[in-house]
């Protein structure tokens, strides 16, 4: 079996991370720094959000310059030093590729938007205004307002999927492929052990651009609606493969908000193009196809509990899942999944349970180790993220309050997932000795690492727990997925099953105590449990237990 199937992925936001020059921002000595750390969480490889250059108008999702490293994280020296000291501790590096767009700093787009003969010119989207002279088409940007901005040197638009300082790549464009292929090779000869590929689902545009339905006040519809998925996308995607992945030691795994379970067979596995794929069912519960914050849907555990049956079920015989409940753009998974009054370290321990349990390659991200919550700012000035006020606006122009706009902003902003690490009780929790760039949460002095790491009953010490558990029990890498009660909408219960071995995991979702049949634990021994005193039959608040067949 592949080492990145029996490992676990830890998702490092370097800007969080550690400072350790005072400037308020993460960096990549910071991360070399906290190496032990990362190594006592028993993982295999951390996945670092972009180190590229950029001028960070979305935290580096917007690349400069694909073969340099950012100077706020750092230099190339100490980048391969990181390299080399993952290594050495048995930690691969994974790289993150935005390959669908650039930034508008980006030489390729300088000279692009130049003139409409030059050699960069076809490199990026460009189309000529409609005869009034407004956008192409009436798309909005995944981060709000038009997917268009003008280009006065050029004289036509340009088309961007998300930020206007993020324009969108002509993949249709073979020079454009070849030095997208040339960046990730570079990596690969330098050293990494993997890439997350960023926006995928995007690359492909429609041979013809026309205005879609209104989706809102605004007039427009979503980019997402008419550019995601575009047929023939996969062709590109065989080409990346051959050209970049294809009989190389490392792993892919893709971004593809759009993508359901179902279509996962011509994505990942035999035939597909990555070794895994982000599948956003469960975590999007809520929203149908892309995220629109001010349009909530009910959900239930229920359909929480079919999201994942549904990606179980699409890899059990070919493909990998990535299992993940938090990334940097998705609220805390503890304040997400759970009742109002949750004890949130019950909580953390539920989603860490499932983590390292459910078949596929766990993804752990920053802070979630340590149950990180959500974190409410005042105003919506006091938030970092492009996306939180993109959202903010269309939801004042849907017409709700600006309070009902906040709680959506709190709710769903990506900076709640952002606030920086908490490594001690000392001022702005040992992240940073200047001003960090968004505040640490309040509860800091306990919820840090150094204090759950001497705390036995912590989610850090649980985390840990689990770790050496899929190390020590293989059946939970290669064991069958076999649910049980299937109809229960407070609890989630597994079976991993090889033809000598059996493990049972059941958690309760909800605030109260859930009773079941308790014949499914025939002959069986608890094997770990997040209260002490577990009994059969019965399942307590938010409780967590993994039973395994006596043999
Ligand atoms: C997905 C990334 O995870 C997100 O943070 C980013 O803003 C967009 N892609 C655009 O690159």
């Amino acid at each position: 079996m592949e080492w990145w199937k029996k490992t676990i992925v830890y998702e490092l936001y370097p800007k969080s991370f550690q400072d350790t020059t005072g400037s308020g921002t993460g960096d990549i000595a910071g991360i070399r720094r906290r190496l032990d750390y990362l190594q006592s969480l028993g993982i295999g490889a951390v996945w670092l959000t972009p180190v590229c250059r950029s001028p960070m108008v979305d935290n580096g999702y917007d690349i400069a310059d694909y073969r340099e490293i950012d100077p706020s994280y750092g230099t190339m020296e100490e980048f391969e030093a990181l390299l080399k000291e993952a290594k050495e501790r048995g930690i691969g590096i994974v790289m993150d590729l935005v390959f669908n767009h650039t930034s508008d700093q980006n030489p390729w787009f300088v000279e692009s938007r130049k003139s409409k003969d030059n050699p960069y010119s076809s490199w990026y989207i460009w189309r000529d205004a409609k005869e009034d002279g407004s956008a192409p088409t009436n798309w909005r940007g995944i981060f709000g307002g038009s997917a268009w901005t003008w280009c006065e040197e050029r004289g036509q638009y340009y088309l961007h999927t998300f930020a206007s300082a993020q324009p969108d790549l002509n993949w249709a464009n073979p020079d454009v492929r070849k030095a997208l292929y040339d960046a990730a090779n570079f990596w690969i000869e330098k050293g990494a052990a993997g890439f997350r590929v960023d926006a995928i689902t995007y690359i492909r545009k429609p041979d013809v651009f026309k205005d879609g339905i209104p989706d809102g006040e605004d007039g427009m519809v979503s980019v997402h609606d008419m550019t995601a998925n575009t047929p023939g996308i996969l062709e590109y995607l065989h080409e990346w493969k051959r050209e970049v992945s294809e009989g190389k030691n490392i792993f892919t795994v893709a971004e593809a908000n759009g993508v359901s379970a179902d279509e996962l067979k011509y994505w990942v596995g035999r035939d597909g193009a990555f070794d895994m794929l982000f599948e956003f069912s469960h975590v999007n519960l809520e929203f149908k196809g892309v995220e629109t914050w001010c349009k909530p849907n009910p959900w239930t555990i229920s359909d929480l509990k079919a999201a994942l049956r549904a990606s179980q079920e699409a890899t059990r015989t070919n493909g990998w899942y990535p299992i993940f409940f938090e990334n940097h753009d998705k609220p805390r998974s503890n304040s997400h999944y759970f009742e109002a009054g949750a004890d949130m370290r019950k909580a953390s321990k539920v989603i860490g349970t499932i983590l390292y349990t459910l078949r596929g390659t766990p993804f752990v991200y920053q802070g979630q180790e340590l149950g990180y919550a959500n974190m409410a700012l005042d105003s919506v000035d006091d938030y970092d993220d492009i996306s939180t006020h993109g959202q903010y606006a269309f939801a004042l122009e849907e017409g709700l309050s600006k309070e009902e706009a906040m709680a959506c902003v709190h709710a769903y902003s990506r900076d709640n997932a952002r606030t920086p690490m908490q490594w001690d009780d000392t001022e702005n929790a040992g992240f940073t000795t200047g001003v960090p760039w968004l505040p640490v949460h309040s509860q800091y002095r306990t919820e840090n690492a150094a204090y759950e790491s001497a705390d036995p009953d912590s989610i850090l010490n649980w985390y840990r727990r689990l770790a050496q558990l899929r190390k020590q029990e293989p059946v939970l890498t290669e064991g069958d997925f076999e649910e049980v009660f299937a109809d229960s909408d407070d609890l989630f219960a597994y079976r991993r099953v090889t033809e000598s071995e059996e493990i049972l995991v059941i958690v309760n979702f909800k605030n109260h105590a859930v009773s079941y049949d308790e014949s499914v634990l025939d002959g069986m021994k608890i094997l770990l449990s997040s209260e002490p005193g577990t009994a059969p039959g019965i399942m307590r608040a938010l409780e967590a237990a993994i039973w395994k067949k006596e043999k």
